[in-house]
């Protein structure tokens, strides 16, 4: 193999917490996002765009807790060519090793009209002073021209130009509207290396969205023209059809190292640990042929792939399950495993609970090995959900519930939560068990949420498997998700409803007045 290069290394800037949580329902509580970029800190990801600390009072803490708590990597918000935006992500990632400060403006002529009802003039001159005032509060800078595949590519030199000029330190290209095709892109990044005059003086940076599904080849293709950060997300979350996925492209990258001579300084084997993790949190299953990180990635069903696999696994795998954290044995634990045991396997699976999480997850571990003989670790990741992840303390928790339905009678559900600590039964019809079980909910909530979607899978095969149960609430235009998992399934459905709510409540309790922020 080819001796690798300095200048072969790509940085992985990942944007999970900031873009990945712009997907519709994707929010994250503070607690989460720590947990998230803990992850990503230790599998070695470069830059964390932590969010958006303008955006609202919980945005600025989380940036700021994760720039106090963050080892290695930068950490950085993101925010808009303002003063405001500026100055407060400067103040949130000021406490991390590696600041960083990313700040963005449109530059393609459709958005400068109908967005930002500016001028081109304008936007350089935004620009200039941007730049300059993060440049001033941070020393490490990242300029993004926002829609620039899309932009007139003589005002994009210029304006990359203006950037570096102003002390930009990274200059990140977006196909915002995934619109691009990879030749093009890599057109324009070489047309930016070989033209823009000052364009030594930065990092070339790109930021793919996926709505043509070519995120991952245009990332690629910049890179072979000379970019040298990619920003991606895990399991490739983000606004619409999400961004470049982090999986992708490393696993790419070293897969490929024959005809791509780049490096990355991901440990891949904690690949799934994070998949895991912000799928969890989101509430979003990664889809089962998604690539890396999907269920059947690693899963060989027809006989000649079998019979290829016992013989050489090269035969039909260009890598290894293990090298992205995949384990082979997925039968794990009965009732007699212990707390050690569920502790480690908890570990492998990405998650490193607190005391009272750890306890919560355990007791129900417990409760399902009761039930069931094979406690597989889906089982396990089905388990962790939104009571587990935040240490119980979450205002509306599950009891019981009692649901009566037949084809001879009306569906009658008898529910008792715990509202804020307080022991409340309710009964309630409804049209099918389902509808009568969250109408019980909506009676103890003050709140009444639209039903968006109710999702239902079984996690293993077997009757007895776990009916894993996903529920998106949405409220005054906030979606949330909620997951769940039991062996009864409208224990899980009330569960995931429970979960949603909970998430609405904790969001509501904290952002709801900052948002408008934004609008200002
Ligand atoms: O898609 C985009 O253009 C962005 C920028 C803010 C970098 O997310
Ligand atoms: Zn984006």
């Amino acid at each position: 193999m080819a001796k690798k290069q300095k200048n072969d290394r790509i940085i992985i800037f990942d944007t999970t917490l900031r873009d990945g949580e712009q997907s519709p329902g994707a929010t994250m509580t503070i607690e989460e996002k720590i947990l998230i970029a803990e992850v990503l800190d230790s599998m070695g990801v470069d830059i964390i765009e932590a969010g958006f600390a303008i955006a609202s009072e919980g945005d600025f803490a989380a940036v700021n807790a994760i720039a106090k708590r963050t080892k290695e990597a930068s950490v950085c918000s993101l925010a808009r060519a303002k003063s405001a935006d500026i100055e407060r992500a400067a103040e949130a990632v000021k406490p991390a090793k590696k600041p960083r400060v990313h700040t963005f403006i449109s530059t393609s002529d459709i958005h400068i009209q109908y967005q930002l009802n500016s001028t081109r003039n304008v936007v350089l001159e935004q620009i200039a002073d941007s730049v300059k005032l993060a440049r001033k509060l941070c020393d490490d800078v990242e300029w993004s021209g926002m829609d620039a595949s899309r932009s007139d590519p003589d005002f994009l030199m210029k304006a990359i130009e203006i950037a570096i000029k102003n002390g930009a330190t990274t200059v990140n290209i977006p196909d915002t509207v995934g619109y691009t095709l990879p030749h093009q892109f890599y057109d324009l990044i070489t047309r930016i290396k070989n033209t823009v005059p000052n364009i030594d003086k930065a990092i070339i940076s790109v930021h793919c969205h996926n709505d043509l599904g070519l995120a991952t080849a245009n990332s690629l293709a910049a890179i072979q023209a000379g970019a040298r950060q990619i920003e991606c997300t895990i399991n490739g979350l983000g606004e619409r059809a999400g961004n470049t996925s982090l999986e992708e492209v490393v696993m790419a990258i070293k897969t490929r190292s024959d005809a791509l001579k780049f490096n990355t300084d991901i440990d891949t084997t904690q690949i799934m640990r994070a998949s895991r993790l912000v799928s969890s949190v989101t509430g979003f299953a990664v889809q089962n042929n998604k690539a890396i990180v999907g269920a059947n990635a690693f899963a060989h069903e027809s006989g000649i792939h079998q019979d290829g696999m016992l013989k050489n696994a090269n035969t039909y795998e260009i890598m290894s399950p293990e090298s992205v954290g995949w384990t082979r044995s997925k039968l794990v634990m009965g009732k007699h495993s212990g707390r050690h045991a569920f502790k480690d396997k908890l570990k492998e699976l990405g998650f490193n609970l607190g005391d009272n999480s750890f306890e919560d997850a355990f007791n129900r571990f417990k409760t399902l090995a009761d039930k069931k003989k094979h406690v597989f670790d889906d089982d396990i990741l089905a388990l962790i959900d939104d009571r587990v992840m935040q240490g119980g303390t979450i205002p509306y928790q599950f009891i019981a519930l009692e649901v009566s339905c037949g084809s001879k009678t009306k569906a009658k559900a008898a529910l008792e939560l715990k509202v804020n600590g307080k022991k409340q039964q309710v009964i309630s019809s409804g049209d099918g068990p389902v509808d009568a079980t969250f109408n019980a909910i909506k009676k103890l909530i003050p709140f009444q949420p639209q039903l968006e979607l109710y999702q239902v899978h079984a996690v293993t095969g077997g009757t007895d498997a776990q009916a894993e149960v996903t529920v998106r609430l949405s409220l005054d235009g906030r979606i949330v998700n909620g997951n769940a998992a039991d062996t009864d399934t409208l224990v899980a459905s009330a569960r995931a409803y429970l979960n949603a709510v909970n998430r609405i409540a904790t969001i509501e309790a904290k952002v709801k007045p900052e948002k408008a922020a934004l609008n200002s």
